[in-house]
Protein backbone atom coordinates (compact mmCIF):
# COMPACT_ATOMS: atom_id res chain seq x y z
CA UNK A 1 0.00 0.00 0.00
CA UNK A 2 2.96 2.11 0.76
CA UNK A 3 4.50 0.98 -2.62
CA UNK A 4 1.39 2.45 -4.13
CA UNK A 5 0.94 5.84 -2.23
CA UNK A 6 4.15 6.61 -3.04
CA UNK A 7 4.03 5.82 -6.80
CA UNK A 8 0.99 7.85 -7.01
CA UNK A 9 2.41 10.63 -5.49
CA UNK A 10 5.71 10.56 -8.07
CA UNK A 11 2.97 9.71 -10.39
CA UNK A 12 0.75 12.88 -10.11
CA UNK A 13 3.98 15.01 -9.36
CA UNK A 14 4.78 14.53 -12.94
CA UNK A 15 1.71 14.82 -14.51
CA UNK A 16 1.47 18.16 -12.89
CA UNK A 17 4.80 19.71 -13.77
CA UNK A 18 3.86 18.69 -17.17
CA UNK A 19 0.59 20.31 -16.98
CA UNK A 20 2.08 23.88 -15.27
CA UNK A 21 1.18 26.00 -18.25
CA UNK A 22 -2.63 27.06 -18.53
CA UNK A 23 -4.11 25.38 -20.84
CA UNK A 24 -4.46 27.84 -24.62
CA UNK A 25 -7.31 26.81 -26.52
CA UNK A 26 -9.93 29.95 -27.82
CA UNK A 27 -13.59 28.86 -26.55
CA UNK A 28 -15.08 31.21 -28.55
CA UNK A 29 -13.24 29.82 -31.95
CA UNK A 30 -13.79 26.11 -30.57
CA UNK A 31 -17.93 27.39 -30.10
CA UNK A 32 -17.58 27.67 -33.79
CA UNK A 33 -15.78 24.75 -34.96
CA UNK A 34 -18.16 22.46 -32.85
CA UNK A 35 -21.15 22.21 -35.03
CA UNK A 36 -19.97 19.02 -36.11
CA UNK A 37 -19.77 17.65 -32.85
CA UNK A 38 -23.12 17.80 -32.27
CA UNK A 39 -24.63 15.27 -34.33
CA UNK A 40 -23.21 12.88 -31.79
CA UNK A 41 -22.55 14.54 -28.70
CA UNK A 42 -25.53 16.76 -28.63
CA UNK A 43 -25.77 20.78 -29.48
CA UNK A 44 -24.37 21.44 -25.71
CA UNK A 45 -22.03 18.03 -25.43
CA UNK A 46 -24.71 16.47 -22.88
CA UNK A 47 -25.03 13.57 -26.02
CA UNK A 48 -28.28 12.79 -26.10
CA UNK A 49 -27.71 9.33 -27.25
CA UNK A 50 -26.07 7.46 -24.33
CA UNK A 51 -23.12 4.94 -26.42
CA UNK A 52 -21.93 8.33 -27.07
CA UNK A 53 -20.09 9.93 -24.36
CA UNK A 54 -20.93 13.63 -22.49
CA UNK A 55 -18.21 15.95 -22.83
CA UNK A 56 -19.85 19.00 -22.05
CA UNK A 57 -17.37 19.91 -17.92
CA UNK A 58 -15.19 17.29 -19.51
CA UNK A 59 -11.71 18.50 -18.68
CA UNK A 60 -10.23 20.42 -21.63
CA UNK A 61 -6.21 18.53 -21.28
CA UNK A 62 -8.02 15.49 -21.45
CA UNK A 63 -10.72 16.23 -24.44
CA UNK A 64 -7.28 17.73 -25.91
CA UNK A 65 -5.43 14.59 -25.31
CA UNK A 66 -7.74 12.11 -26.39
CA UNK A 67 -8.47 14.14 -29.55
CA UNK A 68 -4.90 14.14 -30.50
CA UNK A 69 -4.88 10.16 -29.59
CA UNK A 70 -8.06 9.43 -31.91
CA UNK A 71 -5.95 11.18 -34.94
CA UNK A 72 -3.40 9.30 -34.07
CA UNK A 73 -5.00 5.83 -33.35
CA UNK A 74 -6.47 6.04 -37.49
CA UNK A 75 -2.55 7.25 -38.37
CA UNK A 76 -1.20 4.48 -37.01
CA UNK A 77 -3.75 2.08 -38.12
CA UNK A 78 -4.11 1.72 -34.53
CA UNK A 79 -1.03 0.63 -32.76
CA UNK A 80 -1.03 3.78 -31.22
CA UNK A 81 -3.15 5.94 -29.63
CA UNK A 82 -6.95 5.54 -29.10
CA UNK A 83 -8.76 4.03 -32.25
CA UNK A 84 -12.42 4.07 -32.46
CA UNK A 85 -13.39 3.87 -36.42
CA UNK A 86 -16.21 6.77 -36.00
CA UNK A 87 -14.57 9.25 -33.14
CA UNK A 88 -11.18 8.84 -34.75
CA UNK A 89 -12.32 9.80 -38.26
CA UNK A 90 -13.92 13.05 -36.90
CA UNK A 91 -10.50 13.64 -35.07
CA UNK A 92 -8.45 13.48 -38.65
CA UNK A 93 -9.35 16.79 -39.97
CA UNK A 94 -8.46 18.98 -36.66
CA UNK A 95 -5.60 20.55 -36.48
CA UNK A 96 -3.91 20.93 -33.11
CA UNK A 97 -5.39 24.10 -32.60
CA UNK A 98 -8.51 23.35 -33.67
CA UNK A 99 -8.30 20.20 -30.94
CA UNK A 100 -7.30 22.96 -28.10
CA UNK A 101 -10.37 25.42 -29.44
CA UNK A 102 -13.09 22.59 -29.11
CA UNK A 103 -11.50 21.37 -26.11
CA UNK A 104 -11.48 24.42 -24.33
CA UNK A 105 -15.32 24.71 -25.50
CA UNK A 106 -16.70 22.18 -24.53
CA UNK A 107 -15.09 22.52 -20.80
CA UNK A 108 -16.88 25.49 -20.39
CA UNK A 109 -20.32 23.91 -20.39
CA UNK A 110 -22.24 22.13 -17.94
CA UNK A 111 -22.54 18.72 -18.14
CA UNK A 112 -25.92 17.52 -17.09
CA UNK A 113 -27.11 15.16 -14.32
CA UNK A 114 -27.78 11.48 -14.03
CA UNK A 115 -29.20 8.90 -11.70
CA UNK A 116 -27.96 6.16 -9.52
CA UNK A 117 -30.23 3.48 -9.35
CA UNK A 118 -31.39 2.56 -5.34
CA UNK A 119 -29.84 -1.29 -5.90
CA UNK A 120 -26.26 -0.58 -6.69
CA UNK A 121 -25.75 2.15 -4.10
CA UNK A 122 -24.59 0.35 -1.32
CA UNK A 123 -22.03 -2.13 -3.23
CA UNK A 124 -21.09 0.72 -6.01
CA UNK A 125 -19.96 3.55 -3.05
CA UNK A 126 -17.75 0.72 -1.35
CA UNK A 127 -16.07 -0.39 -4.59
CA UNK A 128 -15.90 3.41 -5.48
CA UNK A 129 -14.42 4.54 -2.27
CA UNK A 130 -12.44 2.13 -1.14
CA UNK A 131 -11.78 -0.40 -3.58
CA UNK A 132 -10.74 -4.21 -2.89
CA UNK A 133 -7.83 -4.89 -1.42
CA UNK A 134 -8.18 -8.51 -1.28
CA UNK A 135 -8.55 -8.20 -4.91
CA UNK A 136 -5.76 -5.56 -5.15
CA UNK A 137 -8.82 -3.01 -7.05
CA UNK A 138 -7.82 0.53 -5.98
CA UNK A 139 -10.40 3.28 -5.03
CA UNK A 140 -11.72 5.14 -8.11
CA UNK A 141 -11.42 8.03 -5.87
CA UNK A 142 -7.75 7.85 -4.86
CA UNK A 143 -7.26 9.37 -9.14
CA UNK A 144 -10.82 10.41 -9.92
CA UNK A 145 -12.03 12.09 -6.86
CA UNK A 146 -14.02 11.49 -3.93
CA UNK A 147 -16.96 13.26 -6.06
CA UNK A 148 -15.90 11.45 -9.51
CA UNK A 149 -14.78 15.20 -11.19
CA UNK A 150 -11.20 14.03 -12.03
CA UNK A 151 -8.47 16.85 -11.95
CA UNK A 152 -7.26 18.57 -14.49
CA UNK A 153 -3.65 18.89 -13.52
CA UNK A 154 -3.24 15.35 -13.86
CA UNK A 155 -5.66 14.96 -16.43
CA UNK A 156 -7.72 12.30 -14.43
CA UNK A 157 -11.38 12.52 -16.40
CA UNK A 158 -14.37 13.48 -14.79
CA UNK A 159 -16.42 10.14 -14.65
CA UNK A 160 -19.67 11.28 -12.77
CA UNK A 161 -22.73 11.77 -14.64
CA UNK A 162 -21.28 10.08 -17.57
CA UNK A 163 -23.41 8.08 -19.29
CA UNK A 164 -23.49 4.71 -17.78
CA UNK A 165 -23.64 2.62 -21.07
CA UNK A 166 -20.25 4.60 -22.21
CA UNK A 167 -18.55 4.15 -18.92
CA UNK A 168 -19.10 0.30 -19.22
CA UNK A 169 -18.16 0.24 -22.70
CA UNK A 170 -14.41 2.19 -22.05
CA UNK A 171 -14.15 -0.12 -18.78
CA UNK A 172 -14.31 -3.09 -20.90
CA UNK A 173 -11.76 -1.88 -23.63
CA UNK A 174 -9.31 -1.21 -20.95
CA UNK A 175 -10.15 -4.57 -19.89
CA UNK A 176 -9.47 -6.12 -23.10
CA UNK A 177 -6.85 -3.89 -24.04
CA UNK A 178 -9.03 -2.66 -27.10
CA UNK A 179 -8.05 1.24 -25.34
CA UNK A 180 -4.55 1.39 -24.06
CA UNK A 181 -3.90 5.19 -24.46
CA UNK A 182 -3.56 5.26 -20.77
CA UNK A 183 -0.11 6.61 -19.02
CA UNK A 184 1.40 3.42 -17.76
CA UNK A 185 -1.50 1.67 -18.32
CA UNK A 186 -2.77 2.03 -14.88
CA UNK A 187 -6.59 1.82 -15.77
CA UNK A 188 -6.05 -1.00 -18.02
CA UNK A 189 -3.85 -2.62 -15.04
CA UNK A 190 -7.17 -1.96 -12.65
CA UNK A 191 -9.93 -3.05 -15.42
CA UNK A 192 -8.37 -6.50 -15.72
CA UNK A 193 -9.43 -7.30 -12.33
CA UNK A 194 -13.03 -6.09 -12.52
CA UNK A 195 -15.84 -9.12 -13.32
CA UNK A 196 -18.60 -8.48 -15.54
CA UNK A 197 -20.47 -7.67 -12.33
CA UNK A 198 -18.32 -4.54 -11.27
CA UNK A 199 -18.36 -2.91 -14.29
CA UNK A 200 -22.08 -3.19 -14.42
CA UNK A 201 -22.73 -2.17 -11.12
CA UNK A 202 -19.82 0.91 -11.24
CA UNK A 203 -21.00 2.09 -14.26
CA UNK A 204 -24.49 2.89 -12.64
CA UNK A 205 -23.17 4.23 -9.61
CA UNK A 206 -20.69 6.44 -11.16
CA UNK A 207 -23.68 7.89 -13.63
CA UNK A 208 -25.92 9.66 -11.23
CA UNK A 209 -22.56 10.27 -8.64
CA UNK A 210 -22.29 13.80 -6.97
C1 LIG B 1 -20.58 10.40 -35.79
C2 LIG B 1 -20.57 10.53 -34.34
C3 LIG B 1 -19.54 11.44 -33.70
C4 LIG B 1 -19.23 12.76 -34.03
C5 LIG B 1 -19.85 13.61 -35.11
C6 LIG B 1 -18.22 13.18 -33.06
N1 LIG B 1 -17.95 12.16 -32.18
FE1 LIG B 1 -16.72 12.27 -30.56
N2 LIG B 1 -17.11 10.33 -30.08
C7 LIG B 1 -17.94 9.49 -30.83
C8 LIG B 1 -17.86 8.14 -30.27
C9 LIG B 1 -18.56 6.92 -30.78
C10 LIG B 1 -16.98 8.22 -29.16
C11 LIG B 1 -16.57 7.07 -28.22
C12 LIG B 1 -15.46 6.29 -28.84
C13 LIG B 1 -14.97 5.14 -27.98
O1 LIG B 1 -15.79 4.30 -27.60
O2 LIG B 1 -13.80 5.12 -27.65
C14 LIG B 1 -16.55 9.60 -29.08
C15 LIG B 1 -15.66 10.08 -28.11
C16 LIG B 1 -15.24 11.38 -28.02
C17 LIG B 1 -14.36 11.90 -27.00
C18 LIG B 1 -13.79 11.11 -25.83
C19 LIG B 1 -14.62 11.40 -24.59
C20 LIG B 1 -14.12 10.72 -23.36
O3 LIG B 1 -14.78 10.84 -22.34
O4 LIG B 1 -13.06 10.06 -23.40
C21 LIG B 1 -14.16 13.22 -27.27
C22 LIG B 1 -13.31 14.19 -26.47
C23 LIG B 1 -14.90 13.54 -28.46
N3 LIG B 1 -15.56 12.40 -28.90
C24 LIG B 1 -14.94 14.79 -29.04
C25 LIG B 1 -15.57 15.10 -30.24
C26 LIG B 1 -15.47 16.38 -30.91
C27 LIG B 1 -14.70 17.57 -30.38
C28 LIG B 1 -16.21 16.28 -32.06
C29 LIG B 1 -16.38 17.33 -33.15
C30 LIG B 1 -15.16 17.81 -33.77
C31 LIG B 1 -16.78 14.93 -32.09
N4 LIG B 1 -16.34 14.24 -30.98
C32 LIG B 1 -17.61 14.43 -33.08
C33 LIG B 1 -18.72 9.86 -31.91
C34 LIG B 1 -18.71 11.08 -32.54
C1 LIG C 1 -4.19 5.32 -10.68
C2 LIG C 1 -5.22 6.28 -11.09
C3 LIG C 1 -6.57 5.74 -11.47
C4 LIG C 1 -7.41 4.94 -10.71
C5 LIG C 1 -7.15 4.35 -9.32
C6 LIG C 1 -8.62 4.76 -11.49
N1 LIG C 1 -8.52 5.45 -12.68
FE1 LIG C 1 -9.92 5.53 -14.16
N2 LIG C 1 -8.66 6.64 -15.33
C7 LIG C 1 -7.41 7.07 -14.95
C8 LIG C 1 -6.82 7.83 -16.05
C9 LIG C 1 -5.46 8.50 -16.04
C10 LIG C 1 -7.77 7.82 -17.11
C11 LIG C 1 -7.63 8.49 -18.48
C12 LIG C 1 -6.77 7.69 -19.41
C13 LIG C 1 -6.51 8.45 -20.70
O1 LIG C 1 -5.67 9.35 -20.69
O2 LIG C 1 -7.17 8.17 -21.69
C14 LIG C 1 -8.92 7.06 -16.61
C15 LIG C 1 -10.07 6.83 -17.35
C16 LIG C 1 -11.20 6.21 -16.87
C17 LIG C 1 -12.43 6.04 -17.60
C18 LIG C 1 -12.72 6.53 -19.02
C19 LIG C 1 -13.35 7.90 -18.95
C20 LIG C 1 -13.79 8.43 -20.30
O3 LIG C 1 -14.38 9.52 -20.30
O4 LIG C 1 -13.55 7.80 -21.32
C21 LIG C 1 -13.31 5.39 -16.79
C22 LIG C 1 -14.74 5.02 -17.09
C23 LIG C 1 -12.61 5.13 -15.53
N3 LIG C 1 -11.33 5.65 -15.62
C24 LIG C 1 -13.18 4.48 -14.44
C25 LIG C 1 -12.48 4.12 -13.29
C26 LIG C 1 -13.03 3.27 -12.25
C27 LIG C 1 -14.43 2.69 -12.24
C28 LIG C 1 -12.05 3.11 -11.31
C29 LIG C 1 -12.08 2.27 -10.04
C30 LIG C 1 -12.34 0.85 -10.20
C31 LIG C 1 -10.89 3.88 -11.77
N4 LIG C 1 -11.19 4.47 -12.97
C32 LIG C 1 -9.69 3.99 -11.09
C33 LIG C 1 -6.79 6.85 -13.73
C34 LIG C 1 -7.29 6.05 -12.71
Amino acid sequence: MKKIALTLTVLLGTLSASNATAFDGDAEAGKVKSATCAACHGPDGNAPVTIYPKIAGQHADYIYKQLKEFKLGMTSGGSEGRMDPVMSAMAMPLSDQDMKDVAAYFSTLNMSAGTTPEDVVEVGQKLFRAGDAERGIPSCAACHGPRGNGTSLAQFPKISFQHPEYIKSQLEKFRDGTRANDLNGMMQDIAKKLTDKDIEVLSKYIGGLH
